[in-house]
């Protein structure tokens, strides 16, 4: 459970924004379409979509997309309240595991995740649950 309060208008608002970026997917590849939407501490939100390349490897996840912008367009100091994330594949999906390591780098154990499940479903969690043990660089410098 987290402690960050979202009420069921505004949850269902993050997810109908991150459905709205999948919508501006390239994803020729897979045709996955994905969109994220970030709520940030300041109360904006962002969104971003995946981006595929034919050197599969360097494509970006929708997720990865929304930061990259959220920091371009607020700065360093972000902080994320909640994370929805859609496709328009009618599928299940959740943040890959390194958006998660992505996500943490601005969330906290308490962020929102909101994310499709598998038969359509409204499914939430939290960023701790999904990345428990997140690293960090924590280190005495010389
Ligand atoms: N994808 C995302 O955008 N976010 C994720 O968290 C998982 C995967 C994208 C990457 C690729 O374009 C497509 O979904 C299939 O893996």
């Amino acid at each position: 459970m987290s402690r960050i309060s979202l009420s069921e208008t505004e949850r269902a608002k993050l997810r109908k924004l991150a459905e709205v970026a999948a919508a501006h997917a390239y994803a020729p590849y897979s045709n996955f379409r994905v969109g994220a939407a970030l709520l940030l501490e300041n109360g904006s939100v962002v969104t971003g979509c995946n981006v595929e390349n034919c050197s599969y490897r360097l494509t970006s996840c929708a997720e990865q997309g929304a930061i990259a912008r959220a920091v371009a367009e607020s700065g360093p100091g972000i902080r994320l309240r909640a994370v929805a994330v859609a496709n328009l594949n009618r599928a299940a999906s959740m943040p890959c595991g390194a958006c998660r390591q992505t996500l943490s780098e601005f969330g906290s154990d308490d962020t929102l995740i909101l994310y499709p499940g598998a038969t359509g479903t409204h499914e939430e969690t939290t960023l701790g649950a999904l990345l428990p043990h997140a690293f960090r660089l924590e280190f005495l410098k010389p």
